[in-house]
């Protein structure tokens, strides 16, 4: 009851919908209605300037959608969304089907606000939660997520999608530290499912040319090279086919490579 008191109190304040919001702007560009003018501009600015821009991250959803397979046919049943944003169209909970617990996790009040609203219908089912934490406070989140009725003493699979691009001021090495927490509180076998945006093809995807028009409405975005995602997964037994593009994951799939690195991830049993 506290908590929920926090949010609402933290959600006025932080309810801005003259400036666009990462996650309100997301929504939009996935085809959802959990947006206003100010996220919808500026993301109609970067599709006129990089048209197919949400493209690419299509391409990141899909992967995984494509990895919540490979989860559930290890037989998981237990999902942790890292920095869910608006879980609108899409959402995580919807590949994970029945019998299946997911708790959405993000640090923005505003993000839990609008995916608490958009979940109203799921609330009884009970097999969907939301909570509002940074994804880097490993503790806090793992109590959240019992809270919300899952068994860490089962493997549990952590998906964290286009999100860490938006850690710019945090080093590779602390986020490792995170990772690297996360892998040895989970019980053995819990899964990994990261994908993010890289910049070791920016001449030829001009990323170069789309992270300023994102940054001038959005935020500071930073791209981390393949030896950074390599550092971030350290200690994790990476499945096959490794650390690819997210259309070539599990195969290659002959779209055109988008620019988001994939990688699913095991802790050891
Ligand atoms: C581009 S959205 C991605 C949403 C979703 N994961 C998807 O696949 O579309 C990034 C989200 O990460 C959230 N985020 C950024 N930093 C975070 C942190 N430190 N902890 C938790 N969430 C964070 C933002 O609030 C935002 O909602």
């Amino acid at each position: 009851m506290e908590a929920h008191r926090f949010e609402e109190r933290a959600v006025t304040d932080a309810l801005d919908v003259d400036r666009p919001n990462l996650a309100r702007a997301t929504d939009y560009l996935f085809g959802g209605g959990a947006n206003f003018a100010a996220d919808r501009a500026a993301v109609q600015e970067l599709l006129a300037n990089h048209p197919g821009f949400e493209v690419r991250l299509q391409a990141a959803r899909t992967f995984v959608a494509r990895a919540v397979r490979e989860a559930l046919a290890r037989g998981h049943d237990q999902f942790v969304d890292l920095g869910s944003g608006i879980p609108s169209v899409g959402a995580l909970h919807t590949s994970t089907g029945y019998g299946t617990r997911v708790v959405y996790v993000d640090v923005d009040p505003v993000a839990v606000a609008h995916t608490r609203e958009s979940l109203l219908g799921a609330w009884t089912d009970a097999h969907v939660a939301v909570r509002l934490a940074d994804l880097r406070d490993v503790g806090t989140v793992l109590a959240e997520a019992a809270a919300s009725g899952l068994d860490l003493q089962r493997p549990v699979t952590l998906v964290c999608n286009s999100v860490l691009q938006w850690l710019t001021t945090t080093d590779t090495e602390d986020l490792a530290a995170v990772f690297a927490a996360y892998r040895t509180a989970l019980a053995p076998g819990s899964l990994l499912v990261l994908s993010l945006p890289h910049a070791d093809l920016l001449p030829h995807y001009a990323l170069d040319e789309v992270v300023p028009v994102i940054e001038q409405s959005i935020g500071p975005v930073r791209l981390r090279r393949r030896a950074e995602v390599e550092t971030l997964i350290a200690g994790w037994d990476v499945l096959d086919p490794g650390l690819v593009d997210v259309t070539a994951w599990p195969g290659p799939s002959g779209a055109e490579p988008a620019g988001y690195y994939a990688v699913v991830c095991a802790s050891r049993p």
